[in-house]
């Protein structure tokens, strides 16, 4: 917790003080000590029509991760200003796709005279260099909550899809969820030539899935699965569908942030849920559910390491202060570790 004692009443009075001219998102993964100043909490997808939808705010205030606050950014106007409070907060996942290395790719595909029958997809998370390669090229960005719908659209204009960054994501989707075969998956390795796929192998896919993942999600294997199977009869796995595709079989519900918390909320009290996601997010759902046994799926403690760069003295520490004097030179940030492109974000 903030070592700072006043720093809770601080943000509150500089919160007020701005009134409507300040809104503050939150994604689901955020510490406690943050999301009680989050006007609205949401996935990413949720949060970036919020952002888009507050033309009157002057500043948006992002906890959440590089990726989330760049597209409120792209949807809101030049006049607003997206604030991450820590720039250095990145995404592993994001940073698995550089622009050059999916240039690469592509030209790989319209070497084997296959690009024209391919359409990108990017998930949400990954840098904006990536969504606007996307967009030139004639696809889609999607989100954790629509990527059927996206893949869809894009089945509807090309036989093949070249998603991004997430394996899990796009093979889940496709498989599970779209009927497709395992085999109609190949999985692309940015490091290797050729990305360690023959022609051929290019040439029969239907989904080419780029080689990323998420490092939190990435980590529940079907072990935790069966483990907590046995260790609580009756268990309920619910997973997010950046988990592996072994995991994401096993488990009895899967979806995005959002749609895990419809779900543990429908429960009925009794119910035991064996909970697949960031744990900022298990503990506030065990929390606000004590008439349900909700648990982590994982028993090792995993937290997205990049979410929690966002802190109470990182967010609200310096709003006594907001809106900063030199804000303009602030607004053109670097690019740090984690991130990919230099964007008008502002750190506080
Ligand atoms: P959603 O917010 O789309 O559920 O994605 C989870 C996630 O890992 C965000 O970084
Ligand atoms: Fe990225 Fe995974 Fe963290 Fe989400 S949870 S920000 S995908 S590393």
């Amino acid at each position: 917790s903030p070592s700072d004692p006043t720093l809770v009443e601080r943000a509150q009075r500089a919160k007020a003080a701005l009134g409507d001219r300040l809104f503050v998102l939150g994604h689901h993964y955020q510490r406690d000590e943050v999301i009680q100043f989050a006007d609205v909490t949401g996935d990413s997808f949720k949060l970036a029509r919020e952002a888009a939808a507050r033309p009157e705010a002057e500043f948006i205030v992002f906890c959440g991760v590089h990726f989330m606050a760049e597209s409120a950014d792209i949807l809101t106007s030049e006049a607003q200003k997206v604030v991450l409070p820590d720039l250095g907060a990145g995404c592993s996942m994001a940073d698995m796709a550089a622009l050059s290395q999916v240039e690469t790719a592509w030209e790989l595909l319209e070497d084997l005279g296959i690009a024209g029958s391919t359409v990108p997809v990017t998930y949400m998370n990954s840098s904006a260099d990536i969504k606007g390669f996307v967009g030139r090229n004639g696809g889609v960005v999607c989100t954790s909550s629509n990527a059927e719908r996206a893949l869809t659209w894009a089945f509807e204009r090309g036989s093949k899809v070249l998603f991004l960054p997430d394996q899990h994501l796009g093979r889940n989707t496709a498989v599970l969820e779209m009927g497709f075969d395992l085999e109609d998956c190949v999985l692309y390795d940015p490091h290797k030539p050729n990305g360690g796929l023959t022609p051929e192998q290019l040439r029969d896919a239907r989904m080419i899935l780029w080689r990323g993942h998420c490092s939190v999600h990435g980590r529940f294997t079907l072990g935790c699965v069966e483990e907590v199977r046995e260790r609580v009869p009756g268990v309920n796995v619910l997973v997010h569908p950046e988990c592996r595709h072994e995991v994401v079989t096993a488990a009895d519900h899967v979806g995005s942030t959002e749609y895990i918390i419809r779900t543990v909320e429908a429960a009925p009290a009794g119910s035991s849920w064996a909970v697949g996601t960031e744990l900022n997010l298990v503990r506030r759902l065990a929390n606000a559910h004590p008439d349900k046994q909700i648990m982590f799926l994982d028993r090792n403690v995993c937290y997205c390491s990049t979410m929690n760069r966002i802190d109470l003295p990182t967010s609200c520490g310096r709003w006594r202060s907001w809106p900063p004097a030199a804000w303009s030179t602030r607004s053109r940030s670097t690019p740090t570790r984690h991130t990919t492109r230099a964007s008008r974000l502002t750190r506080c």
